[in-house]
Parts: C-alpha cells; sequence; structure tokens
C-alpha cells in the first residue's frame, strides 16, 4: 500500500492497530503458529495484516479484517466479505485494482507533475516524441517485414534503442504536451518502415540512412538551442560529462530533483546521448549499404544509374522531406 493510502486508513483507525513500514531496516516480520513466516518481497505484493490471533492474512481477508475496525461506511464495506463468495469477489477486484494501479499512478503524476520544461522547449519536445514514436513503428514494421535475415541484428538493435528513446521522452513529457496526431505519425513510421522493407536490403539501409540523417540534424538544432542559455548559465559544459556518462542507455530520471539548471543540463545530456544513437544507427547503414552496394550505385543523392537507382534515390528524398514536415507539423499540433 503506498503512503498516501495508508494515511486514509490511520487517520481513523484505533490505536491497537499497528502500521509497519516495509522498507525500514531491521523490522522483524512475525511468524504465525504455524511457524509461516512470508516473505518481504511478498508483501510487497498484496495488502496484509497479522492478527491478533496470530495469523497472517492477505488480500481481501486483510482488508475485510482491517474495514471492520474502522469508521461506518468501512464497516459496511467490511460486510460484503461476509457474503457468501464476498471475499472472493472482493480478492478479483483488488486483484484487477492491481493490475490498474501502475497506471492510475502514472496518470496523477501526469496530471499533478511539476512543470519545470522551458516552455521555448515544448514544440520541440513534442516534435521529439512523435519522432521516436515515428521511428518506433518504422523498425517494427521493417523488423515484421523484412526477409533478409542478415539484416535482424542491425534492426533488432535500432529497434531497441528507439524504443528506450520513446520510453525516455513519454517519461519526460506530460500527456497533455503531446501531439495531437500520434495515430498519424504512427502510421506514417508504420507506411515508411513497410515500403522500405519490401523493397529489400537496399531500400531498408537506404532508408534508415535518410531518416537518421535527417534525425541527426534535428536534434543538434536542439542541442546547440539548449547549450547557449546553459553555457551563459554556469559556463561549465565540462560538467556535463557526468551526466552524459549516465544517460548513455537512456533516460534516467534528474538526479537533482531541486535544480532547474541541473534538469536543463540533464535533458541536453539526453539530447547528445540520443543523438549520439542516431549517428550510430545512420553510419551502421551507411556501412551496411556500402557493403552491398550494387554496381552504378555510387551515391544516392547523385546521379543515380539505374531505374531503380532513381526510384530508391526519390524515395530517400521523400522519406527526408516528409521527415521535415511532420517535425514542423508536432511542434504545432
Ligand atoms: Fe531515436
Ligand atoms: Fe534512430
Amino acid at each position: 500500500m503506498c503512503v498516501r493510502e495508508v494515511a486514509v486508513y490511520r487517520r481513523q483507525s484505533p490505536a491497537d492497530i499497528l502500521w509497519n513500514n516495509l522498507s525500514q531496516p531491521g523490522l522483524t516480520i512475525p511468524s504465525d503458529q504455524a511457524g509461516y513466516q512470508p516473505d518481504p518481497a511478498a508483501l510487497m505484493q498484496r495488502f496484509h495484516v497479522f492478527s491478533s490471533e496470530g495469523r497472517w492474512l492477505h488480500g481481501a481477508p486483510a482488508f475485510a479484517l482491517l474495514w471492520a475496525r474502522l469508521g461506518r461506511s468501512w464497516r459496511a464495506l467490511a460486510l460484503i466479505g461476509r457474503l457468501p463468495g464476498g471475499l472472493r469477489v472482493m480478492d478479483a477486484v483488488y486483484g484487477l485494482f492491481l493490475r490498474v494501479r501502475p497506471r492510475m499512478q502514472e496518470l496523477v503524476r501526469h496530471l499533478v507533475r511539476e512543470q519545470w520544461l522551458p516552455a521555448q522547449m515544448i514544440p520541440a519536445l513534442r516534435s521529439d516524441h512523435a519522432g521516436e514514436t515515428g521511428a518506433v513503428w518504422i523498425y517494427r514494421m521493417m523488423l515484421a517485414l523484412q526477409r533478409d535475415p542478415g539484416l535482424r541484428p542491425l534492426l533488432e538493435e535500432h529497434a531497441a534503442q528507439e524504443r528506450q528513446h520513446l520510453d525516455a521522452f513519454n517519461t519526460l513529457l506530460p500527456w497533455r504536451h503531446r501531439s495531437r496526431l500520434l495515430v498519424l505519425w504512427r502510421i506514417a513510421g508504420a507506411v515508411t518502415g513497410m515500403v522500405a522493407a519490401l523493397g529489400g536490403r537496399r531500400w531498408t539501409l537506404a532508408t534508415i540512412a535518410a531518416v537518421e540523417r535527417f534525425v541527426d540534424r534535428h536534434y543538434l538544432e536542439q542541442i546547440e538551442d539548449l547549450q547557449w542559455p546553459i553555457d551563459s548559465l554556469r559556463g561549465d559544459t565540462a560538467a556535463l560529462q557526468p551526466a552524459l556518462n549516465n544517460c548513455s542507455t537512456g533516460w534516467c530520471e534528474p538526479a537533482n530533483p531541486g535544480s532547474q539548471d541541473d534538469r536543463l543540463r540533464e535533458l541536453l545530456a539526453l539530447l547528445v546521448s540520443f543523438r549520439n544513437d542516431e549517428c550510430r544507427h545512420r553510419d551502421d547503414a551507411t556501412r551496411a549499404l556500402d557493403d552491398h552496394r550494387a554496381p552504378g550505385l555510387t551515391d544516392l543523392a547523385s546521379q543515380p544509374a539505374t531505374l531503380g537507382d532513381r526510384a530508391l534515390s526519390l524515395w530517400c528524398m521523400l522519406v527526408e522531406r516528409g521527415s521535415a514536415i511532420a517535425v514542423r507539423a508536432a511542434k504545432v499540433i
């Protein structure tokens, strides 16, 4: 049970009910008459009571016992436990509550979260969130439809990193600031990944290189925008290095939640780290494309030789332009 829930009960619980915090060091967990002593990790999962008769009760029976000792409305609820099958129904409802509780807590966090993001960064972060949503879907479709088994390790590694990027922006950006067009970005990502995968290995790699070329520039703009105010605040970029190291595998919650300056530095470290990942994705794809270059394909951006090369060149241009348009739209909507 969380601190808030306990506080609600404690306000009206009689003095002979003792409340113990399981995370308290040195807490002794009693055994019942049969010698049963529950594991602390198991106790953390569900509500439990150690009764005055020396019995452990978990879930619905524990609630029924507690409620019977509280105010009138709680005592009325406790009567449900006495009905035939009542405890079973209560346990089922409690099990359901435990399943939805993380989502409810997340919702509350999003609604009441302290706003520390600078207002001018929100459109850019909204476009990052939209872009990472699209990227997750690009790789998801590529993995689903790509027929070249040699590409799987590369796609799986990139897909896992895009998922980390998206998770980080999910943590960072409250729902109210996210793009209203997320469904569209998912569809756009899925279509891009599908066309690339159906085009085969070369189309897949060229598409990744085109997307990541754009994403590199996109993150760089934000890094420069954020670097300037931070530098002018302290003029001390060397201090960023520890944060960069910490965040190299994804978003870490700010170590010091108190200072906005520190949070901006962490945000900058996050963007730098993600840009590095995107550059690696671009380079992986470009290297693999070079290994498999078709005769006559010197550079996708310059004078493609065959009709297929021209189509691929046009597609890559479309992907880069489309990404730029999507970013502009996501900054607004
Ligand atoms: Fe990404
Ligand atoms: Fe990427």
